[in-house]
């Protein structure tokens, strides 16, 4: 049995979880300062987004030097308490380490701008004249994945912002350094690490125009990726620990291979086919309604899947990245407090590892700002000017960043029901959503019946039932496209797990065996085998 089955793990964007100094960013005090909370919600590790010194154009995903805290943050000594602290309350500390790319700002690419050779060698440069970019990628963030740089009469490759310049694992010294960056936390006692878009570290031998796509076919799940991942983990000391790689665009196949045990590469990964079945023809700039077949099927190809070939995977419907679940695949309105239960059940009782995003405990919507000086991320200014140019209104470019917007995640953590929620003293440097008084932690914790209340009952369930940490799973009732049902099982402990994911009455056939069966779970109040499901209602059935 592997050591992290059981466990659930809790997401934090420090910058958005407690300001502690009251300068309208959160910190790494205030995290140690919310631990008690965290304890009694029963997760097992924190996965903290960077808070390394940064120019904070992607939000600290721009790295420019990963041994050190941001000023912003806190210092290394605040690091330290705050990891011993946690290990007090059993709490273990991950990472984010973001080894895709560096920002421009890293002393690594302002010495090869200043013409150090060795340095050159860490990125990807091309040789050119200013009229003939490299390859025709575009950037994850809009734009060309190229930049001239007129001094040194060379391109470099850029996969999201241009500000990040991707690095050339090719080059032996580029993985031995970032090799050393996971020793030292180690050493400092963090206990496990997510990485950034690692399927992406690997290029192509050569650099060729894509007709077909924006070129990432070049690069994902690139040819070397498997091999760089073994080296890093072995010369990294980490096999062993909690380790979770975000897969961008990435295949089954891969994601097996990445996480099989026997090959010593990561533990689990985020894959996200499933929280694109809202994008019209893959599009996340183009709006749709979630498409629920779609959504089953996924579930079930990337369970059944895994299992089959000994992979694990990351179980989430929420992150920094994303709008809010019950905001997109549930209902803020009526049903709130239905709908935000019932996706905490479905993602959680799977088999995988459960990621808990900060805030999707307490059922945090989305933002819903009305005017683009509102919002903050790059993404989203981004596209707000490259729908228009695509000839959509301001209107309708508002309409779309409002649903799509990584800032949707991004807004303050509602402690409680003052003044910004509780978050900070200051200007916090993003807005509150305005629903704070009714949708906050404070009010929620001593609740039985709260949206928190309910999560916690999911982390402590895991670590009760065996079967839910390591039983296998099949999905069930995969041609009705309002049910999403799968059984578990683990010797002779069973469990059926039904969730309604529309907003009117589900009707369902329970199988003879199933009829009797004790309700380990509900999210109605008077939970009970019956001929239909009412909205948005979960339902965990057990035989033993
Ligand atoms: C990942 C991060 C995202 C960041 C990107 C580039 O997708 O989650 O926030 O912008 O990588 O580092
Ligand atoms: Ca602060």
């Amino acid at each position: 049995m592997a050591n992290f089955h059981d466990k659930v793990v809790y997401q934090i964007y420090p910058k958005s979880f407690c300001d502690t100094n009251g300068d309208g960013l959160g910190d790494l005090p205030g995290v140690t300062a919310r631990l008690d909370y965290l304890k009694d919600l029963g997760v097992d590790y924190l996965w903290l987004t960077p808070f390394f010194p940064s120019p904070q154009r992607d939000n600290g995903y721009d790295v420019a030097d990963y041994r050190a805290i941001d000023p912003r943050f806190g210092t290394m000594e605040d690091l330290e308490t705050l990891i011993r602290e946690a290990d007090k309350r059993g709490i273990g500390l991950m990472l984010d380490m973001v080894f895709n790319h560096t920002s421009t700002a890293h002393p690594w690419f302002q010495k090869a701008l200043a013409g150090d050779r060795k340095y050159q060698d860490y990125y990807i440069f091309k040789d050119g004249s200013p009229d003939k970019i490299p390859t025709n990628w575009v950037s994850k963030f809009g734009g060309p994945a190229w930049e001239y740089l007129p001094a040194l009469g060379k391109w470099y490759l850029h996969l999201f912002d241009v500000t990040q310049a991707d690095l050339n694992w090719e080059n032996p010294e580029v993985r031995a350094e970032l090799a050393g960056i996971l020793r030292f936390w180690k050493d400092k006692g963090i206990k496990g690490f997510r990485f950034d878009v690692v399927n992406l570290i690997s290029k192509p031998e050569v650099y060729e125009d894509d007709h077909q796509g924006d070129g990432r076919r070049f690069y994902t799940d690139g040819r070397n990726v498997h091999r760089y991942l073994q080296e890093l983990v072995a010369a990294g000391g980490i096999d062993g620990m909690i380790t979770v790689g975000e897969m961008s665009s990435t295949s089954l196949e891969n994601c097996i291979g990445y996480t099989d045990p026997d090959r010593h590469e990561l533990t689990m990964t985020f894959s996200f086919h499933h929280l694109k079945v809202d994008y019209r023809n893959g599009d996340k700039w183009t709006l749709m309604p979630a498409d629920h077949m779609a959504l089953k099927n996924l579930f079930a190809q990337w369970q059944e899947g895994m299992q089959a070939g000994h992979g694990w995977n990351a179980l989430f419907w929420c992150n920094h990245d994303q709008p809010r679940a019950v905001s997109r695949f549930g209902d803020e309105g009526r049903y709130w407090k239905e709908s935000a239960k019932m996706l905490g059940t479905a993602t959680h009782l799977m088999r995988g590892t459960p990621y808990i995003f900060q805030g999707e405990e307490i059922g945090m919507t989305n933002c819903h700002f009305r005017s683009i000086d509102q919002y903050r991320d790059v993404e989203s200014l981004n596209y707000y000017q490259i729908l228009q140019q695509q000839g959509k209104s301001s209107a309708e470019a508002m309409e779309i960043i409002q649903q799509r917007s990584r800032d949707n995640g991004r807004t303050p953590m509602q402690w409680d029901g003052t003044t910004h929620a509780g978050f900070t003293t200051g200007t916090p440097w993003i807005g509150v959503v305005d629903n704070y008084p009714a949708i906050n932690a404070a009010a929620q914790v001593d609740d039985p019946d709260s949206v928190y209340s309910y999560y916690k009952k999911l982390v402590a369930l895991r670590k009760q039932h065996r079967v839910i940490s390591e039983g296998q799973i099949e999905f069930l009732y995969k041609d009705d496209p309002d049910l999403l049902a799968y059984r578990r099982w683990d010797g002779d402990s069973q469990l059926l797990v039904l969730c309604n994911l529309t907003g009117h009455e589900a009707p369902v056939q329970l199988p003879a065996q199933w009829q009797d069966a004790g309700v380990l779970l509900g999210n109605y109040p008077d939970a009970a085998p019956a001929a239909a499901l009412r909205p948005y209602e979960a339902l965990v059935l057990s035989l033993d």
